[in-house]
């Protein structure tokens, strides 16, 4: 039996985007993701986020299956355009009161939640009047709507993740243009990064400085994959290393140290802002934990003279500028994303944390998988799955005997939703939602998962 701390956090967590729908109702404004959705050709088959998993008219029903879980935490995101139709200004009181409901029911259950204020969903008259998280003035409107938050549901809320995956924003925003807003360049993704570290550490200075007596706890949320070096070469090894920096080192570093690393500012050279003193200070020391989001493993290795595939998914960075080569052994299995299933990365990544940011407390804020679930006589098994959560949960435990702090984890995640670019074509709930009658059917992992939160390990 594998135990884990006493105090352990088990939670699951999910986005406003992704499961809410009602996205014309209860006085919501649009969001870039609302407008992103309905351009043809973004999403496979045209999915948009319209309905999702209509969490927004069913919360207490899913809220009634966390608690029959044992869930001790709930993450979920806040829909900025929800609370602010258009991002500044004028605020929406059924917005408020929907998140301020949803928190009741959590509450009355006993699950702590765990609060996302920026999960993508920009609304999108910021984007079309201020050209989104290129526009300085941004961080102000972020600093305001975090002010709303903090005010209405700082009370209840303790736990407040700023900004989510900042990278992916930056990168498959506003690289690739993947993602809303569907950019494409190699200079706005220094940017938009910029301007989202400016706006967490505005947020939270705010927090500190305004709710210091509502005692809660703030931190950004980055993701990133592990980087192993792909042979022991002393130019492989700089070149995982590199990857890792410009992946996570291009946030954590600001925020612990108070400054992009010096690899990237050596090979961004000028395309890489600089940040004023004082936003230096505001930024630096502004996590209370590390939040962290891993799902995947690729192997590194230097790539100077060798032709760089910059459109390699998950790549940590705009490739021409890290000039690092990534592959994964064709051994290892992969899940329905593609994605390595590589249990060990979690531990080396965690441990890469730990000592590069001075032991800090981690929370692993994601961490799941996606595959080709069946509903097959009102049941799904997903043995592949308990698999998956086996192999990293096992690897997490090795860490924290090993000296890391890892305070948490959440599962992405908690059901089927709308994954973004593939729609609903990848399930990585452990609830299966069947989109048409919108009825959710614990997998078997839920059940396992279930037992793990009871017995504190398995
Ligand atoms: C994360 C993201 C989630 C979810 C997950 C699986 O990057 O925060 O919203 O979609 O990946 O792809």
């Amino acid at each position: 039996m594998l135990k884990f701390p006493h105090n352990f956090t088990w939670g699951c967590a999910t986005a406003s985007y992704q499961i809410e729908g009602a996205w014309l109702e209860g006085g919501k404004g649009l969001s870039i993701w609302d407008a992103f959705s309905h351009t043809p050709g973004k999403i496979l088959h045209g999915h948009t986020g319209d309905v999702a998993c209509d969490h927004y008219h069913h919360y207490k029903e899913d809220i009634a299956r966390m608690a029959e879980m044992g869930l001790s935490a709930y993450r979920f995101s806040m829909s900025w355009p929800r609370i602010q139709p258009t991002g500044y200004g004028k605020r929406n009181p059924e917005g408020i009161r929907f998140y301020s409901d949803l928190i009741d029911e959590l509450m009355k259950h006993n699950i702590t939640p765990w609060v996302t204020l920026y999960h993508w969903d920009l609304p999108l008259a910021l984007q079309m009047e201020f050209d989104g998280w290129l526009n300085p003035k941004v961080a102000d409107f972020f600093c305001d709507y975090a002010d709303i938050c903090f005010s209405h549901f700082g009370d209840r809320v303790k736990h407040w993740i700023t900004i989510n995956e900042p990278w992916v924003t930056a990168i498959l925003g506003y690289g690739q243009g993947v993602f809303a807003p569907g950019r494409i360049s190699n200079s706005e993704p220094y940017q938009a990064a910029h301007q989202m570290l400016r706006s967490h550490g505005k947020a939270v200075d705010l927090y500190r400085q305004k709710y210091h007596f509502q005692n809660g706890k703030i931190g950004m949320t980055n993701n990133c994959d592990w980087r192993e070096p792909k042979t022991n070469s002393e130019e492989d090894r700089a070149a995982a290393q590199r990857a890792l920096e410009f992946f996570l080192g291009w946030f954590a570093d600001p925020i612990y140290f108070g400054d992009y690393p010096e690899s990237m500012r050596q090979r961004v050279k000028e395309r890489l802002p600089q940040f004023t003193p004082q936003e230096r200070e505001q930024i630096k020391g502004s996590n209370d934990f590390f939040g962290l989001n891993h799902y995947t493993t690729m192997y590194a290795s230097d790539a100077e003279g060798k032709k760089v595939l910059s459109e390699v998914y998950g790549n940590g960075g705009i490739a021409e500028d890290q000039n690092v080569e990534l592959s994964v052994d064709p051994k290892w299995k992969k899940t329905e994303m593609g994605w390595a299933i590589v249990p060990w990365g979690i531990n080396r990544l965690l441990h890469w944390i730990d000592e590069r940011y001075n032991h800090p407390d981690i929370v692993l804020t994601e961490n799941g998988c996606a595959f080709d679930d069946q509903l097959a006589d009102g049941a799904v098994h997903d043995p592949q799955r308990i698999d998956f959560l086996k192999g990293y949960l096992s690897e997490c435990l090795i860490a924290i005997q090993n000296g890391v702090r890892l305070k948490g984890y959440f599962l992405w995640s908690f059901m089927d939703n709308f994954e973004w670019a593939s729609g609903y074509t990848k399930r990585f709930g452990i609830h299966y939602v069947d989109y048409e009658s919108g009825k959710r059917i614990p997998k078997s992992s839920a059940e396992w998962y279930r037992r793990v939160i009871q017995n504190n390990g398995f």
